[in-house]
């Protein structure tokens, strides 16, 4: 779902070519982003171009990406990465490296380019102060968070139910702009103390959705499972109402089937899954991606 909701393209081979620039940290799954600055259909071609282009740069370090498919055997990557750290023009720091270029090879197209690695101490989330045994696990709380964006940082975002604030940490991380709401003062005091924990700031609304009268261009909504928070059929569809009139693209969470409230509020749903929740209590949420029917 969030490589259709982002890239527009269902992910083939854990490889996917596009012209957009996301940052990979926004996600819990992309790896890397390899901006291809030359390609050739040999590897003898590839380091031509290569030296064609005088690439210069202080503290680089050459990194061989394996891809698969790719038959290439280990000590023939040391040879190949030699090649081009010799043509690279500059001094390398393979500790601290300023710069990361990689060569990779797919479907016998050689490739080279910059590196940009996605950093992994988002998981630092797990041991956040407050939570309870039906939070978001952080996986789906990134996806939420990039796939209501679309990995776009301009994008201003509420978590409209934000509970503890599972969501909202995964997008200060991110660096995308988020506001949350509850109508719980104990969720609010806790997603304060886990935002405050780590540093992030972001505006947090204490009162019902319904009261909130800020624009903003998406909206997440993990409805009340009516576990800890009483739910029905009512508070669902206002919840989602109320939410209709702030945001004109909405990714909902629910336990059951609600596309019935969905398109009574006027959203189109534009993509749809399931993720299985585990543990002391198991069920199945269903992800709503929504968008206002243009009229
Ligand atoms: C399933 S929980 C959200 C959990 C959250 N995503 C997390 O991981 O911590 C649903 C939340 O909706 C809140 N809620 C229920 N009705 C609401 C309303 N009308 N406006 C705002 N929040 C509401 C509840 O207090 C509860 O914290």
């Amino acid at each position: 779902m969030e490589s259709r909701q982002i890239f527009n393209e269902e992910l083939l081979d854990k490889l996917l070519f596009s012209n957009l620039k996301v940052d990979p940290s926004i996600s819990a799954f992309i790896k890397n982003r390899f901006e291809i600055s030359i390609s050739a259909d040999s590897y003898s071609g590839l380091l031509e171009k290569l030296k064609e282009e005088n690439v210069c740069a202080t503290g680089f370090k050459a990194e061989y990406m394996v891809l698969e498919g790719d038959p290439t055997e280990y000590t023939e990557r040391l040879k190949k990465l030699k090649d081009i750290g010799t043509i690279i023009e500059g001094k390398p720091d393979v500790q601290n490296p300023s710069i990361i270029y990689s060569i990779c090879n797919t479907k016998d197209i050689w490739y080279f380019g910059v590196l940009i690695k996605r950093k992994t101490d988002w998981r630092k989330h797990i041991n956040k102060p407050y939570s309870f045994s039906n939070s978001l696990c952080i996986h789906i709380a990134k996806t939420l968070a990039s796939v209501s964006s679309k990995g776009d940082k301009t994008t201003k975002l509420l978590d409209a139910c934000c509970g503890v604030g599972t969501v909202l940490l995964e997008a200060c991380y991110s660096g995308l702009s988020i506001e949350g709401c509850d109508i719980n003062l104990k969720s609010i005091k806790h997603t304060t103390q886990n935002l405050e924990h780590y540093k992030y700031t972001s505006t947090v609304h204490c009162m019902d959705v319904k009261d909130l009268t800020q624009q903003y261009d998406a909206a997440i909504i993990d409805l009340p499972y009516n576990l800890y928070s009483y739910s029905d059929d009512v508070i669902t569809t206002n919840i989602i109402e109320s939410t209709v009139k702030l945001a004109s693209r909405i990714v909902i969470v629910s336990k059951s089937d609600i596309k019935a409230a969905i398109t009574k509020s006027g959203l189109k749903i534009i993509d749809f899954c399931t993720v299985e929740k585990r543990g002391r209590s198991t069920f199945t949420r269903s992800i709503w991606v929504c968008e206002k029917e243009v009229q």
